[in-house]
């Protein structure tokens, strides 16, 4: 059998690729219209480059930092996917493989595991909420990730219903049924290891939402049941985001914040951090990339809140030149379903020391001896690079509280 590691994230989704059902990896491609932005996501880190230094280089490589309450061993985190059919394990071994990396991960509220079976997993767990529903149905989810031991919140408000990709969307189907196994045949016919990895647990892949139900065990709904309540629900307002935090006895996030007065905002309401993030382009097409927003953000509220950054991550030296943007940490989504898909639970663990030894480098060339080092001199930004998002002079240096130093924004 070939060997199952994979050196680089690219080489992980084109493994994903060949293994999965052409519907299913469209769903984690996902991008929404033309794909303005989930190209520009990568794009982005692309335009990026690094100053290195040629002697004086350290062979200290400090990565241990804390993120929302949690002791992690690299300023990496999983961020929340719903891993609809991915793999049997789905969410449990991407905690199984985040818990050996010593990395905290967010479980989307749209997820196919239980949040108690993903805590037990993964003790260092935040539980991903939209706002779908009455107040009451939230709490009562809220109450049962509680219950279960997460450790943090993380609230993503970024989703406007948009739909159509010029590329064609997947068809995912709600239930399997007749009409589904007519309709997934072809596909799941050439890709017969991914099904003999169900077969093998003698379960279909499960596409109901356990996690949006109020006790473990109740009948959940489908993610196209939970889907249309989500639509149907009135859309949050500022007070409602301060509400929800007020809710959550521990760190709360939110997530999918672009702009300064939003950030601003989200200090207002509370916040323990925000996440710099456009849902990885599959919201509204032509946000610019994360990545370009980070820096206006950053020096803005990087003082009063943790400040982290999702979308396009896809090696360890995107994560060095975040971090010397200004962000605490890092989110990935798709790198880890990519390595989810090409290799279960190990796959994840792949991605994880691949990113960690990415960023170690990055580290070694710019001389620092830790990821609290780097600092936007290490960086090369092309003129024109930044979007200074909800800013009232944009290309004014922004407001910031105090001076800041990347050392000064780190609480001990
Ligand atoms: C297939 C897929 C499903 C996602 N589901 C959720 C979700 O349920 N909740 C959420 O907050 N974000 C969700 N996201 C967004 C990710 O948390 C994250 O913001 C994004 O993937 C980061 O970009 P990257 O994939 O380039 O790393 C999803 C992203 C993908 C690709």
């Amino acid at each position: 059998m070939a060997n199952a590691w994979f050196e680089t994230v690219a080489e992980a989704q084109r493994r994903a690729r060949r293994r999965l059902p052409k519907g299913v990896y469209g769903a984690l491609v996902a991008g929404s219209e033309k794909g303005l932005t989930v190209d520009d996501n990568l794009r982005a880190f692309d335009e990026l480059g690094f100053a290195p230094h040629t002697a004086g280089l350290s062979n200290k490589r400090e990565m241990v930092t804390r993120v929302m309450g949690q002791d992690v061993s690299m300023p990496v985190l999983i961020s929340p996917t719903g891993v609809q059919a991915v793999h049997p394990d789905g969410e449990v071994a991407v905690a199984r493989a985040a818990a050996a990396r010593g990395v905290a991960m967010g479980l989307s509220s749209f997820a196919s595991k239980p949040v108690e079976e993903v805590v037990a997993a993964n003790p260092q767990t935040f539980f991903q909420m939209y706002w779908v529903g009455t107040r009451d149905e939230m709490l009562a989810r809220m109450d049962r990730a509680k219950r279960a031991g997460a450790v943090g919140m993380i609230a993503t408000l970024d989703w406007s219903f948009a739909y159509g990709r010029d590329w064609g969307s997947p068809f995912i189907p709600s239930k399997i049924d007749f009409e589904a196994a007519r309709k997934y045949a072809p596909q799941v016919l050439v890709r017969p290891r991914w099904l003999l990895d169900f077969a093998r647990t003698g379960r279909i892949p499960d596409l109901t939402v356990p996690n949006m139900v109020a006790t473990p065990g109740e009948t959940p709904p489908t993610f196209f049941g939970a889907y249309g309540m989500w639509m149907q629900s009135p859309m949050p307002s500022w007070e409602d985001v301060a509400w929800l935090r007020s809710q959550w006895d521990g760190p709360f996030m939110l997530k999918g914040v672009m702009r300064v007065d939003d950030a601003r905002r989200a200090v207002d309401a509370g916040v323990t951090a925000i996440s710099v993030s456009n849902h990885g382009g599959n919201n509204l097409d032509g946000t610019p990339a994360s990545i370009r927003a980070l820096p206006a953000v950053a020096e803005a509220v990087g003082e009063q809140v943790e400040v982290l950054l999702d979308g396009g991550i896809r090696r360890g030296s995107d994560v060095a030149k975040a971090l010397a943007l200004g962000a605490r940490a890092v989110m990935i989504g798709r790198a880890y379903l990519w390595g989810l898909a090409a290799n279960g639970q190990a796959g994840v663990e792949n991605v994880l020391d691949l990113l960690r030894d990415g960023l170690g480098s990055a580290l070694t060339g710019l001389a620092r001896e830790s990821t609290a080092d780097l600092s936007r001199d290490d960086v090369v930004v092309p003129p024109g690079f930044e979007r200074r998002l909800g800013v009232d002079e944009p290309d004014a240096p922004v407001e910031t509280v105090r001076p800041r130093t990347r050392k000064a924004a780190r609480p001990a």
